[in-house]
């Protein structure tokens, strides 16, 4: 068992509900995000249900690179060993490109794709040190395909980092070191709870669960919830742009 998890955007949506429901299985976290009323909060309510479980809080922004370092290493310290890093940190801001919103489309770039790079060398560093660990990263399901309107960096970024953990699955091939990346569809959270176009999309316990099971059973990679998700990634990765255009909104 994986028993210690370090878990980045834990303060709410997708990373809060993985946190209850790693928890529930029987591991230990290792909580971060810049809210840490929120972390503080989720902590007692999972000690509340789960009294044996360990879990350490620390607050990190992901595009302070530094600290990124720093919160890792401080982590494995607290706990020994860092069994698991979910890199799931993320933002949704962006707008067409052009349009004078350069501001947007930057900080979700520098958060989604440079802070998810910060925290796979961090994460990378303990675990090559251990000669084991599981890298997990959440994509999305934007990353089939390039997206037309506010979602064009997003999905940019979310193919970056999908690339970004291919490549180190590749690296780390045949050791005891394994790589995960998770491409969620639309789960209810604070980064959706105002898109009133979100095609499929299901309650965060229950998607959160789908991505819960990929992640336990170290797939490689992982379309969440499978249905729709897995026939529609070959329609959105396959149909010429004029009719994935239409399909993608
Ligand atoms: N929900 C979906 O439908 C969906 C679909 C596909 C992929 N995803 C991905 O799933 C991940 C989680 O998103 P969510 O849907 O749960 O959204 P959310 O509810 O908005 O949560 C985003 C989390 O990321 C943290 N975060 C944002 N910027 C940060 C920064 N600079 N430093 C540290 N933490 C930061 C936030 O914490 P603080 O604000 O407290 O720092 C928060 O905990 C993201 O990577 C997202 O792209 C979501």
């Amino acid at each position: 068992m994986r028993k210690t998890i370090l878990i980045t955007g834990a303060s709410s949506g997708l990373g809060e509900e993985m946190a209850r429901q790693f928890a529930a299985r029987g591991h230990d976290l290792a909580l971060c995000a810049r809210r840490t009323d929120k972390l503080e909060a989720l902590r007692t309510q999972i000690l509340a249900a789960h009294p044996d479980r360990r879990i350490e809080i620390r607050a990190l922004d992901v595009t302070d690179d530094a600290q990124v370092f720093e919160v890792f290493r401080a982590f494995a310290n607290d706990f020994g060993t860092l069994d698991r890093v979910v890199i799931n940190a993320g933002l949704g801001k962006g707008a067409p490109l052009g349009t004078g919103r350069f501001d947007a489309n930057k900080q979700t770039a520098m958060t989604n794709f440079v802070g998810a790079l910060a925290q796979t060398e961090a994460a990378m560093e303990i675990f090559r040190a251990q000669n084991a660990g599981h890298l997990v990263m959440i994509s999305s399901m934007s990353a089939m395909r390039g997206m037309p309107k506010t979602v064009t960096t997003y999905a940019a970024t979310k193919a970056g980092v999908a690339h970004l953990a291919e490549g180190v699955r590749a690296d780390v091939m045949g050791t005891p070191i394994k790589v995960s990346v998770i491409y969620p569809g639309y789960i209810r959270s604070e980064m959706n709870e105002r898109v009133k176009n979100a095609p499929f999309i299901v309650g965060t316990e229950e998607g959160v669960r789908a991505m819960v099971e990929a992640i336990e059973k170290e797939k490689p990679h992982a379309h969440v919830p499978p249905w729709p998700w897995v026939p529609l990634g070959v329609a959105m990765k396959y149909l010429p742009l004029p009719l994935a255009r239409r399909l993608m909104g």
